[in-house]
């Protein structure tokens, strides 16, 4: 545990918008008094027609309800797009840098307004109505960017995949969401390595209802076009019109659908609606990263993850933002190539994964200090919990001590960062992310519900609604209440544990369900173990994940074989493909052990917190193991373990 507090630079508490005093009253009225304050605060976006309601919202167990400015209607393309054209028409959205570092394209909003409307049409032309969901597999192209808007123009819900995930993975979701059309590209492009986008979504459709799938250039490969399915999208994007009006929707009309891992079953869509997710996206951006007219904000997340959606399109557009979008790693062509980055398109504001972090820290200081970065001015941290060492380097040694860093805690289910430092209003401590933002109502209880005071560690809840939350789970309402608001009825449950220092600063201690997070990427320890069973020699298997040096954490899987088949390194290797065969790389397992019988209780279920420990190598905190069906499965495991 670190104790260093970083006080706000002298410079940035001059020219705040939001300074400490100013952060505390306004904190202060907007949990006494949510809707005047939301209320004001939604008057940032443009409305078509006004809202009278503010806040409609019900965490009852039996009755959840989440409705903002219900009665409002907007457009969220309107307010990302053609808003700012009156005094943008001519200043950059987007920058996008390609893998290749000669490649790169400013895309002004003016020509945003044209492909989002090209888009449109051709969605349009393709039977694609208000409320019609619309999945969207592509890598970090600037089309991307004008499919998820040229769906939010047309009141179509899309649904973004991530580009890293399998065809099966991909068609769970198509399947789920009852997609018709499907956006690719022939092929994506990441540190030199094509990825077959085309090819995994024609392997993907034969188990789906979807029948249209729009393919975007951007290798050129070649690959399998089926007459009266597949369409090239410059083809149709040359041939309709230019401009396509935008749809009135709803406050509470869906924007998008986001799949994500839970400790249970199959990863669920996570449904976003209209104008409260943009104001709580704008508003966080705008204030989290004390976006400032003229900045070039740069987060490095993929738009197939939530931080995408809010921080890479949705918050900066909706604020006149320029914002880079990248497609490639961060070491390819070498280590330096963020900072690269930073100095060609000097960029102010920087935003990324604490995974991503460590691997550069890993790499030393040369390749950071061989470039300049004089341009940043803030440093952004998202997706898991950032350790003290890799925030002190962050902080040293690319912001030169000079940028803050925002750790901001925050999840696909809330929209936008929900526990966060404002840059001009809040000491930092590497490792916490601080304070509550405006409206959110965090509370620490122990395992039977009791709120817990002051300084104190237990489970992280949020006791009342803000306009960025997830409404539901895309078809399964029943889910959502039993996912977030049973255990601990009134209360959204985050699955996260926290603890509160004496300051009343949050430290997120990490997933206490069996949600690991990879990399910054959400996995269920039960999609990992569905994928191990689902292979012919496998009876068995319990995944738990384990400390690792980069990615925060790593997959550990147990694997039991079925009877008759003997354990071998060629074994271990299939299986660690086969689950990547089956998820995607992301969700390849880092050790696979073989486990003869796994540690039960008398009644069946697998006793993980013994497995975790084994996994960690802390073989003297196995604890009580008497209630096991057959402690001596557990003396084999350590037996097999200490071994590696
Ligand atoms: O455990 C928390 C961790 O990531 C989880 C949410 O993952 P996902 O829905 O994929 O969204 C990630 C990007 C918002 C959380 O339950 N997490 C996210 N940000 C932080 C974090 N843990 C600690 N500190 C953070 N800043």
């Amino acid at each position: 545990m670190s104790h260093k507090i970083y006080p706000v630079p002298e410079d940035w508490k001059k020219t705040a918008r939001i300074d400490d005093a100013r952060y505390r009253a306004l904190y202060e009225r907007s949990v006494k008094d949510p809707k005047g304050f939301w209320g004001e605060q939604a008057l940032r976006i443009d409305w078509i027609s006004p809202f009278t309601k503010v806040k409609h919202t019900s965490f009852d167990t039996h009755n959840v309800s989440i409705r903002w400015f219900e009665d409002g209607t907007t457009n969220v393309a309107m307010n990302c797009v053609d808003r700012h054209l009156p005094e943008r028409a001519h200043r950059t959205a987007i920058i996008w840098e390609g893998d290749d570092p000669s490649v790169s394209r400013h895309i002004t909003y003016g020509e945003l307004h044209e492909a989002v409307c090209r888009f449109a049409n051709v969605l349009k032309k393709h039977g694609v109505k208000k409320g019609d969901r619309v999945t969207i597999y592509l890598p970090m192209i600037p089309e991307a960017a004008f499919a998820m808007l040229a769906c939010a123009r047309i009141g179509a819900v899309h649904s973004v995949v991530f580009g890293g995930f399998s065809p099966d993975a991909l068609a769970g979701r198509i399947e789920d969401a009852q997609s018709e059309v499907i956006v690719t590209a022939d092929e994506g492009l990441r540190g030199g390595k094509k990825i077959p986008l085309k090819a995994n979504v024609d392997a993907a459709l034969d188990k789906t209802p979807a029948k249209t799938v729009i393919v975007v250039t951007r290798t050129g490969a070649e690959i399998d076009m089926q007459p009266g399915r597949d369409f090239r999208y410059e083809e149709e994007a040359a041939r309709v019109h230019a401009d396509c009006p935008y749809a009135e929707m709803d406050a509470e009309d869906p924007l998008f659908i986001l799949y994500t891992s839970g400790s249970t079953g199959k990863p669920k869509g996570a449904l976003h609606t209209t104008g409260g997710y943009l104001v709580y996206a704008s508003l966080t951006h705008e204030l989290v990263f004390d976006y400032r007219d003229g900045d070039v904000y740069w987060c490095t997340a993929d738009v197939g993850w939530v931080t995408g959606h809010s921080y890479i399109i949705y918050g900066p557009l909706a604020n006149g933002a320029t914002t880079l979008m990248f497609e490639g790693v961060p070491n390819y062509p070498s280590v330096s190539r963020f900072w690269e980055i930073v100095d060609k398109h000097k960029v102010n504001i920087f935003y990324t994964a604490p995974t991503a972090i460590r691997a550069l820290m890993a790499a030393g200081d040369a390749p950071v200090k061989k470039t300049s970065r004089a341009s940043l001015r803030l440093l952004g941290s998202v997706g898991e919990p950032i350790n003290p060492e890799a925030w002190e380097w962050y902080h040293r040694v690319v912001g030169e001590g000079r940028c803050p860093i925002v750790d901001t805690w925050w999840q696909t289910e809330t929209g936008g960062a929900l526990i966060t430092p404002l840059p001009g209003a809040t000491d930092l401590k590497p490792g916490s992310a601080t304070r509550p933002f405006f409206g959110v109502v965090p509370e620490i209880i122990d395992p039977l519900g009791n709120v817990l005071e002051g300084a104190c560690e237990g489970l992280l809840v949020i006791a009342d609604s803000w306009p960025g939350q997830m409404r539901t789970v895309f078809g399964d309402h029943e889910r959502f209440a039993q996912t977030y608001f049973t255990a601990y009825p009134g209360k959204y449950f985050t699955g996260d544990g926290a603890r509160r220092d004496a300051d009343g600063d949050y430290w997120i201690t990490g997933r206490v369900d069996d949600v690991i997070n990879v990399s910054g990427h959400r996995l269920g320890t039960a999609e990992v173990e569905s994928a191990l069973v689902a292979h012919e020699r496998v009876s068995e298997a319990a995944v738990v994940g384990y400390p690792h040096d980069i990615k925060g954490q790593g997959i550990y899987a147990y694997v039991t074989l079925n009877a008759g088949v003997t354990p071998s390194e060629h074994l271990r290797k299939e299986l660690a493909h086969w689950v990547r065969h089956e998820i995607g790389p992301i969700a390849t397992p880092d050790v696979v052990q073989f486990a003869p019988g796994l540690p039960k209780t008398r009644s069946g279920k697998i006793m993980r917190r013994i497995l975790r420990k084994i996994a960690e190598g802390e073989f003297g905190a196995l604890g009580d193991t008497s209630t096991l069906a057959d402690p001596s499965v557990v003396e084999e495991l350590v037996r097999e373990r200490a071994g590696k």
